[in-house]
């Protein structure tokens, strides 16, 4: 088990690193506990249970490591937020909803490596001195689902989990919860109301995060799937070495997951900082289509803001003079894409070439907000259809000029608005899309540019603005 070869056609890109997905698609590896053990696993959970829990937590600190559910909030950072003096039960809960558009790495883990997860969360679990974990998991694994259960009685069986684990005294059960399949319950508040058989509505935040107040009013950490993953190779590699690797700001590895057009989608698992945008979508993704031109790049998850490929940004060279740089020279990490206008969130990046209508992939997207606001928030619920609303008159030739600027006035009044992050998530496709591309949507005001009446996305789109439910 010790040669690492991979399944013909599976092979890791040259420079790639493998670390989370060192197990994904390797030749005769299985998702048995027999073939974690024999390759290593649990290993590091012994040698973090030799450790104070605080100094795990520690070294989770020094690592850097930030989250890689969106936010990127820094992992150790959240777990000191649980309050000093707490007399309460701590809860773990793994986000496994991964229902953001564009993303798709968090399946994997759990389809083929599943104890890489569950060790990750105990060692979690000892940090905060939780002695209950839940995995929440999105409807719609169901596969996954049978997968974790199995891998979960595993661990119980070995004595990973249970009471007195590895004869220190200390007891973990951990346990599976099936989500109800809305985007929703990923947000960390809405998941916890989930759990505890309510609505999934976000809870306002500030002022109680979930590390103060969250499952059952109990100090919760919620982190998600590759984060744990993650917390496993800090402790294994040690803080210090995992902070040395990658950017500086936001150090280790990241799985990056390309969908759209280009030659090779896929998920890569590369060292933050590493390459830029052109390097992965030319060198490791191939390119373009052929015949075709990149044209946008969503960066991060469906919610992220769109950049256009031929856009002018502003960069700076190591002695601190400006220059112009485009997209393709921006380096992978979280504060680099930030500092262009956009985010790196669950390192889901789409991308669109010169044959994407810009108009039809908003409303696309549009169609989604609509259908997944949970409605608690009135500029969110009412918001979104009437986004929709307007970006199918749009694409249909049935909108004015003035229809573009009030479709952004929707976005500009919903965000910053609302419960949760929602909020945001769903204007900026609007805002930045609208912003970016405005020629294009005020072409389709021309009604001989229209998207057909009869085509299949105005049917969907009139089929969900007529819906009684
Ligand atoms: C609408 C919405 C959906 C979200 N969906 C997910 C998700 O599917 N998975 C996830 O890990 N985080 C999701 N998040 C982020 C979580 O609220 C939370 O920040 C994250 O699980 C924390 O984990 P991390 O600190 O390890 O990144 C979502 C946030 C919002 C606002
Ligand atoms: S912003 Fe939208 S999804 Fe979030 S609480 Fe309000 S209505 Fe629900």
């Amino acid at each position: 088990m010790s040669e690492i070869t991979y399944k013909p056609g599976k092979e890791p890109h040259p420079r790639e690193t493998r670390r989370i997905f060192r197990n994904i698609d390797r030749k005769g590896y299985d998702p048995s506990i027999k073939c974690f053990i024999k390759d290593g696993g649990y290993e590091t959970l012994k040698k973090a249970m030799e450790m104070e829990p605080s100094a795990v937590t520690e070294e989770v600190k020094k690592s850097g490591l930030r989250g890689r559910g969106g936010a990127g909030f820094p992992t150790g950072v959240k777990w000191t937020f649980i309050p000093k003096g707490n007399t309460k039960p701590v809860y773990v809960v793994c986000n496994c909803d991964e229902s953001e558009p564009g993303t798709f790495k968090d399946r994997f883990v759990v389809h083929q490596d599943p104890h890489q997860l569950i060790e990750g969360m105990i060692i979690a679990c000892y940090a905060v001195q939780a002695h209950y974990g839940v995995i929440y998991m999105r409807e719609e694994f169901p596969e996954a689902a049978r997968i974790m259960q199995k891998a979960l009685k595993e661990a119980e069986e070995a004595g990973f989990l249970g009471e007195n684990i590895l004869g220190k005294g200390y007891d973990l059960k951990i346990i599976l919860h099936r989500g109800a399949g809305a985007y929703i319950c990923g947000e960390e508040t809405g998941l916890i109301n989930s759990i505890e058989g309510l609505r999934p509505y976000p809870r306002i935040k500030p002022p109680f995060f979930p590390a103060a107040i969250g499952l059952y009013g109990c100090p919760t950490i919620v982190n998600n799937v590759e984060s744990l993953c993650q917390v496993r190779q800090v402790l294994m590699r040690g803080g210090e070495a995992y902070a040395a690797e990658g950017a500086q700001r936001s150090p280790g590895t990241r799985i990056i997951g390309v969908s759209g057009d280009v030659k090779r989608p896929g998920y890569y698992e590369i060292v933050s900082g590493s390459m830029t945008f052109g390097e992965l979508l030319y060198d490791v993704c191939g390119g373009p289509k052929r015949g075709r031109k990149f044209k946008a790049i969503i960066p991060g998850g469906a919610s992220a803001k769109v950049m256009r490929c031929d856009e002018k940004l502003k960069g700076r060279n190591s002695d601190g003079s400006v220059k112009e740089m485009s997209i393709f020279d921006v380096p992978l990490d979280l504060d680099s894409i930030a500092q262009h206008g956009s985010m790196s969130g669950s390192g889901g990046i789409i991308v669109m070439d010169d044959s994407r209508s810009m108009p039809k992939v908003l409303n696309n997207l549009n169609r989604f907000y609509a259908w997944e606001s949970c409605g608690q928030c009135s500029p969110c619920r009412e918001g979104n259809p009437w986004m929709l609303k307007l970006s199918t008159r749009i694409c249909e030739g049935k909108g004015s000029p003035e229809d573009v600027d009030l479709l952004k006035s929707v976005a500009d009044n919903i965000c910053g608005r609302t419960v949760c992050a929602f909020g945001e998530a769903c204007s900026w496709p609007t805002q930045a899309f609208v912003t970016k591309f405005r020629e294009e949507f005020l072409a389709l005001t021309k009604p001989i540019n229209a998207l057909k009446p009869h085509s299949a996305e105005a049917k969907e789109a009139r089929k969900f603005l007529s819906r009684e439910d």
